[in-house]
């Protein structure tokens, strides 16, 4: 649920108050880029990286970063609750136009937009959740955090369709990333997690878990990981800001090892709680 108040293009104000125009770009064409930061007890986790990654996307769709990192901070900051864990979402858009035209508008000011909802916790984690694969029908600018969303939200809906919660994408015969998540896999006792290229977000969540992966000496590699790897992994992980580290014990229709949350997921989600707790 998100708090009551929101910011819109320099103001804050009830949610039921924030309105765009129709010819909006975001609305009319998907013109925009987001970004989803967690913060824990009212601290923004991994700040500067969410914002480094914002800046990519804006310069990958030729759109100009409307604030500096710290106007950013200053912009969330009233929006979040000390004690609460919460997330950010902002997104700018390239604006209201006078007509839709494709091409982009002149002198028009980009639409920004952030608001700050409550991270509910997620009720596959504690099980595992079910997996389908799919074949990955998005375009080759994977690596922008675009509001162009529709190809994902096809493709979790197929997942929730045969009574799973995510899809796992597979490109030319190898993992891309989850509708809305990175992938992991553990193959002869190693961690893979596919590398980053334009197929994939490069996310923040997965990053995270490799720099402690490293850090505690478990083996955890960047590989390509081939769909028939994936079939016979021993354990298999999907990562986001929002539901961190999520078991993946269904594959398929298949049990994945033993069905249950594997040793490897469990070591990593302890190393990944605490870890978090000494940063809020
Ligand atoms: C397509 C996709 N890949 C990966 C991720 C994970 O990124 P992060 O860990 O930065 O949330 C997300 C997050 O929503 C996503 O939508």
């Amino acid at each position: 649920m998100a708090n009551d108040r929101v910011y819109l293009n320099g103001d804050y104000l009830p949610l039921a108050e924030a309105k765009i125009s129709v010819l909006d770009r975001g609305f009319l064409f998907g013109d925009g880029i987001y970004e989803v930061i967690p913060a824990y007890k009212g601290r923004l986790f991994h700040l500067d990286d969410h914002l480094l990654r914002l800046e990519h996307s804006l310069a990958g769709i030729r759109l100009d970063n409307p604030y500096s990192r710290r106007q950013w901070q200053a912009i969330f900051a009233p929006l979040l609750s000390p004690g609460r864990d919460q997330y950010i979402y902002l997104q700018v858009t390239r604006g209201a136009a006078p007509k839709r035209d494709h091409a982009f508008p002149e002198n028009t000011p980009p639409t920004v937009f952030v608001m700050c909802s409550d991270i509910v916790p997620f009720a596959g984690k504690v099980a595992g959740i079910s997996a389908v694969t799919e074949a990955d029908s998005r375009w080759r600018l994977c690596n922008l955090k675009t509001i162009a969303l529709l190809a994902n939200i096809l493709h979790r809906q197929a997942a929730l369709d045969q009574g799973g919660a995510e899809a796992i994408l597979i490109k030319d015969g190898y993992v891309t990333e989850g509708a809305a998540s990175n992938v992991f896999a553990v193959i002869n006792g190693e961690l893979l997690t596919p590398p980053k290229d334009h197929a994939i977000l490069p996310g923040i969540t997965r990053d995270v878990m490799v720099a402690i992966a490293q850090k505690h000496g478990i083996p955890c590699r960047e590989s390509a990981i081939s769909l028939s790897e994936l079939k016979s992994a021993e354990e298999i992980w999907v990562t986001s800001s929002t539901r961190e580290i999520i078991p993946v014990t269904e594959l398929d229709g298949s049990p994945v090892g033993d069905g249950k949350p594997g040793l490897l997921y469990r070591q990593m989600d302890g190393l990944f709680q605490a870890y978090k707790q000494s940063f809020a």
